[in-house]
């Protein structure tokens, strides 16, 4: 990172991003859609211990989506252990003035490029809320396949959700028998 995109960037988090976390990550509509990791509501608090966790990160798998002026979003992958270490689960958020521009087809495209590079990786996956149908749209131009449906895999806000299983699979350069 970063990469350069047509609306800015994905780049690194920095401690200057509080002020631009809290005004656009303080959305109940962001927050319905994603995890209840996100917190909601979303203050200052909230933003330094995301920065702080993102500092303790080694690799870093989390980044800003950023105009020139000011982060407008995040995107990252969550890495997972034992027989799914070639995996990671990705996911997104951008803040809502900058929605139905195409920002984050653009960003779910190029980032997942990267993190195919950069990490050893040969399955990259989203799940997101069957009802979430601007991002299982997202998904599909960015080339993930819809590979199933997670009957009441979620609960969130009081309510029994379904979600779609998008993935994308790359060949490894050399798979090591041994891992
Ligand atoms: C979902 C989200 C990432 C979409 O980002 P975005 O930059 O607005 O998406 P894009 O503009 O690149 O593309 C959106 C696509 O969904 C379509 N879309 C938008 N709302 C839709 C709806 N209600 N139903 C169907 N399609 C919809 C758009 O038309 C567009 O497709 P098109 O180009 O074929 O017309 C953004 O709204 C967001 O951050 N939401 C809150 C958090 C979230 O949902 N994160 C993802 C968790 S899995």
């Amino acid at each position: 990172m970063p990469v350069s995109t047509s609306y800015g960037e994905i780049r690194s988090w920095s401690n200057h991003d509080v002020d631009a976390l809290v005004k656009y990550a303080n959305n109940r509509k962001v927050w319905l859609n994603l995890t209840d990791a996100f917190p909601h509501p979303y203050n200052e608090a909230s933003a330094a211990a995301f920065l702080a966790m993102v500092e303790r990160q080694s690799p870093t798998t989390y980044f800003a989506i950023a105009t020139r002026e000011e982060a407008i979003g995040g995107i990252g992958i969550g890495p997972k252990p034992d027989v799914y270490r070639l995996t990671a689960e990705m996911g997104y958020w951008l803040a809502e003035p900058y929605w139905g521009k195409g920002i984050m087809t653009e960003t779910v495209a190029r980032f997942t490029d990267y993190a195919f590079a950069q990490f050893r990786l040969v399955r990259i996956y989203a799940e997101p809320y069957a009802h979430n149908s601007a991002s299982c749209r997202v998904l599909e131009k960015a080339g993930y396949v819809l590979e199933g449906r997670l009957r009441s895999s979620a609960i969130k806000d009081g309510r029994i959700l379904d979600q779609f299983l998008y993935a994308q699979v790359r060949g490894l350069g050399t798979v090591c028998a041994a891992g």
